[in-house]
């Protein structure tokens, strides 16, 4: 453009020039020059207007890309505020497991922030999500999701259940997958409850049919086995006349049951006998409990009761332990009183005490201590029974509500006293009861029982 203005300036100036010089010598040369300069004139106007032109259509073109740049952005900001705003765990990763997304719930879940995870690979950064490189080349390569349901994961002191699905990512610039991870701990949860109230409600009907075709007969045999320890017994005056008249020397007879260890083996179907008779108590409580009406009853009372109930049992039972123990009672005064079965919920707590009181003896404490503590926490009741026992670790904890899951010796324990205090807590009150506990440090049970009843078949 300035070399054309630069000559026709010049042309311009040749011009005045001539025309100064030599007017009429020159009057031919002065007319080509003029139309020279038409025409360059011409020519300048012709390139100024495409030049603008340009200049337009490239203005033009600047503008779209800045709206279509925006909306590019508002879509990526839209779709990362949906992937975000999800409860599920999104992970996209590459081939080669490298992370490339990792949304807020992934973060929540694991405590990794965005940054720190992108660009790193999965199972570097969270190895505690079992996915591994196979599992996404297996995905991509089949072109198809692969699925995992309920897998356990224990990550920050926590333990989840989640079900993971790993999705092919298939286009013509990307390839990878995107991996869901979901929490499904409380469908576990519910899972279980609803499994442990099956078999409890089974148990139960089963437990009343049985009790009684058992109880008859064992009462018979223990019966029977009083009257030949009685009848054995070289003491009585009525054992003396009979063996006198048939000649036979019953203190002869009497070492002779001691030497062959006859009376021991009585001794033992003696207990043995009265130990089946405690079960079948146990199981009829079930049958029982359900035709127990609830009615107001005050939580701390009852609580108090069991605990002066246990504190005889135990002086019976474990002096040793009885003589350090110390059993705190520390009541919430301002709990109503609440609709409730108060001989069941005696029964469920002198279960807790005395579960509580054999993991102190198991534990060997020096001193023994047995929290018992009530609270309002609306809408419930909550009563803590807490100890410094032996406690239990994970495995146990979840096996302890099952009907006759005992870790007792043999003889000691039938496994039934928390499988009834589920069963009453849970079927009865409607409410709940919850564990924790810490192996070599102790166990606190917590029972929160509803302040008020939904309905009337609530107490049916
Ligand atoms: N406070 C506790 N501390 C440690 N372990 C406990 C505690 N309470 C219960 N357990 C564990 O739970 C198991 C089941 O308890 P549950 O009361 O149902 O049966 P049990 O005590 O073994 O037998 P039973 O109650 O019939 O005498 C126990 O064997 C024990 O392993
Ligand atoms: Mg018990």
């Amino acid at each position: 453009m300035l070399p054309l203005t630069l000559t026709i300036i010049v042309i311009e100036a040749l011009l005045i020039a001539v025309l100064l010089r030599n007017r009429k010598r020159h009057k031919q040369t002065i007319s080509s020059l003029r139309e020279t300069l038409a025409l360059l004139e011409q020519r300048l106007s012709a390139r100024t207007d495409s030049w603008r032109q340009a200049t337009d259509t490239l203005e033009q073109a600047e503008q779209r890309h800045r709206v279509t740049t925006a909306l590019l952005n508002e879509t990526k900001e839209y779709l990362n505020s949906i992937i975000n705003s999800m409860p599920s765990i999104m992970i996209g990763v590459t081939p080669s497991s490298h992370v490339t997304h990792w949304n807020a719930a992934a973060e929540l879940a694991t405590g990794i922030r965005e940054k720190q995870a992108l660009g790193f690979r999965l199972h570097e950064i969270y190895p505690e999500l079992p996915v591994t490189p196979a599992m996404i080349d297996e995905a991509i390569a089949n072109s198809e999701p692969s699925t995992k349901e309920s897998v356990k994961i224990e990550h920050l002191n926590s333990t989840r259940y989640v079900d993971i699905t790993v999705y092919p990512l298939h286009s013509l610039e990307l390839t990878g997958a995107v991996i869901r991870v979901d929490d499904v701990t409380l469908r576990q949860k519910l899972d279980s409850m609803m499994l442990q109230n099956e078999k409890l409600k089974s148990l139960g009907e089963l437990a009343a049919g049985m009790a009684h075709e058992i109880n008859n007969p064992l009462a018979a045999i223990l019966q029977s086995l009083q009257n030949i320890q009685r009848r054995l017994n070289p003491e009585l005056p009525g054992n003396k006349t009979a063996a006198r008249a048939l000649g036979v020397d019953m203190q002869v007879l009497h070492d002779y049951l001691e030497a062959r260890d006859i009376n021991r083996f009585l001794r033992g179907m003696e207990s043995a006998g009265h130990r089946a008779a405690e079960i079948v108590r146990h199981m009829l409580e079930f049958s029982r409990s359900s035709s127990r009406q609830l009615e107001p009853t005050d939580v701390n009372y009852v609580a108090h009761a069991s605990v002066e109930f246990m504190r005889s049992a135990i002086e019976l039972s474990m002096p040793g332990l009885h003589a350090r123990l110390v059993i705190e009672e520390d009541f919430d005064r301002s709990l109503p009183a609440i609709p409730a079965s108060g001989a069941e919920l005696q029964q469920v707590l002198v279960n807790l005490l005395k579960n509580a009181a054999q993991a102190m003896q198991e534990a060997g404490r020096e001193k023994p201590l047995i929290r018992i503590s009530t609270r309002l926490v609306p809408p419930f009741a909550e009563i803590r029974v807490e100890d410094n026992g032996i406690g239990m670790n994970l495995s146990t904890s979840r096996q302890i509500f099952d009907p006759f899951f005992t870790t007792k010796a043999v003889g000691q324990g039938t496994g039934l006293g928390l499988s009834i205090s589920h069963f009453i807590i849970s079927q009865r009150h409607h409410g709940r009861i919850e564990v924790s506990s810490t192996p070599g440090v102790g166990t606190t049970f917590i029972l929160s029982l509803p302040l008020q009843q939904m309905s009337q078949s609530a107490s049916r």
